[in-house]
């Protein structure tokens, strides 16, 4: 009876400290619970073509939509930018590296870049930054639905009211020079869209092509001295080298009518562009959208001009040029924005 009764006792006192150790661990589990939640970390990768102040500008608005968002690079999410520096090889190799990598989502910053990682992968949806013409570059089957793992942000601008807008500007205005890169299909579009509206309104068109950066500078000037105006399209060639471009049209007294808020920035007189950080940032909202699990065939493409005049007035005042006074338009003088 007396040994019974001890061991009673000894199984009481075990379930005994069976349940004091598991109430104290309690709230460890609950932490274990909780550090699980954290651990779901995303990975987002990045592939940019080159550095010019329009896709530097992309990237930073991206980056900061995406902590608007709540995906804060080094908390809950890694952001693995590669920039191929203006090389095919480079977009090819970083484009099988970032998927080898896993990432959720993978963000595209220009054509180039994007192509190469279609090439890449048609599972890891593909966030478009800022790309002129997808479905023409045969990234998406159509703006409403792509039908594949690509959707995000087109930076396309409304061609025929820039060239109005420059006649409007620049009564006299009758042969407008077209400054663009041959080897970019974006900037190719939009020139020979640009020659035929140009024609269409009895004005004369000169176009002139650069193969590569070095040209520049020689077809500029060449150009400069026929024209009463340049228009460029969107290209990024060009617009990384708005330091060589602009010097040679003050030298002719040639204004530039460019086509993205940071080439008139850095020397165009105005452009109805995009502003290239809200592009960014209108690439985050889509990025997170895909986060949350949308596919990106659902998503269908976003337009991200809204017909905003960006205008340098510096620039403005060196060539005697205003806005017409019935202009219905929103302005932004990019002097104030840029040094903000
Ligand atoms: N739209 C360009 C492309 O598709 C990339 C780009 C975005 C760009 N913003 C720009 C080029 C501004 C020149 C200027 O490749």
């Amino acid at each position: 009876m007396k040994q019974n009764t001890t061991r009673i006792y000894g199984c009481v006192t075990v379930i005994l400290l069976i349940l004091i150790y598991g109430f104290f661990n309690m709230p460890n589990r609950n932490q274990a619970v909780n550090l699980t939640q954290e651990q779901s970390h995303y990975k987002i990768g990045v592939l940019q073509l080159l550095s010019h102040p329009a896709l530097d500008r992309i990237y930073e608005g991206l980056v900061d939509g995406l902590e608007a968002s709540g995906y804060v690079d080094g908390e809950n999410m890694t952001l693995d930018l590669k920039n191929a520096q203006g090389d095919q090889g480079h977009l090819n190799m970083m484009s099988t590296q970032l998927v080898q990598d896993a990432n959720d989502v993978i963000v595209g910053i220009t054509t180039p870049a994007t192509l190469s990682l279609a090439n890449s992968t048609s599972t890891i949806p593909i966030v478009m930054g800022g790309i002129t013409y997808p479905v023409e570059a045969g990234l998406m089957k159509s703006e409403v639905a792509s039908e594949n793992n690509v959707t995000g942000v087109s930076d396309r601008t409304p061609i025929k009211d820039q060239l109005i807008l420059m006649k409007d500007v620049l009564p006299s205005l009758n042969t407008v020079g077209i400054l663009y890169t041959t080897s970019e299909d974006n900037a190719t579009k939009q020139a020979s869209e640009a020659k035929e509206i140009i024609e269409a309104m009895g004005w004369t068109a000169i176009e002139a092509t650069v193969n590569h950066s070095n040209d520049i500078q020689p077809v500029t000037e060449h150009l400069a001295r026929q024209v009463d105006a340049i228009y460029i399209p969107i290209d990024n060639t060009i617009a990384s080298a708005m330091n060589i471009v602009i010097p040679i049209t003050d030298q002719y007294n040639v204004p530039v009518f460019p086509s993205s808020d940071t080439m008139v920035a850095d020397g165009g007189v105005l452009a109805i562009g995009v502003d290239q950080y809200q592009i960014g940032y209108q690439t985050s909202q889509v990025v997170v959208e895909v986060l949350k699990g949308k596919r990106p065939t659902h998503i269908p493409l976003v337009l991200a001009n809204e017909g905003i005049i960006y205008i340098n007035k510096n620039k403005a005042t060196q060539f005697n040029i205003q806005l017409p006074s019935t202009n219905q338009k929103q302005v932004i003088d990019v002097n104030v924005t840029q040094s903000k």
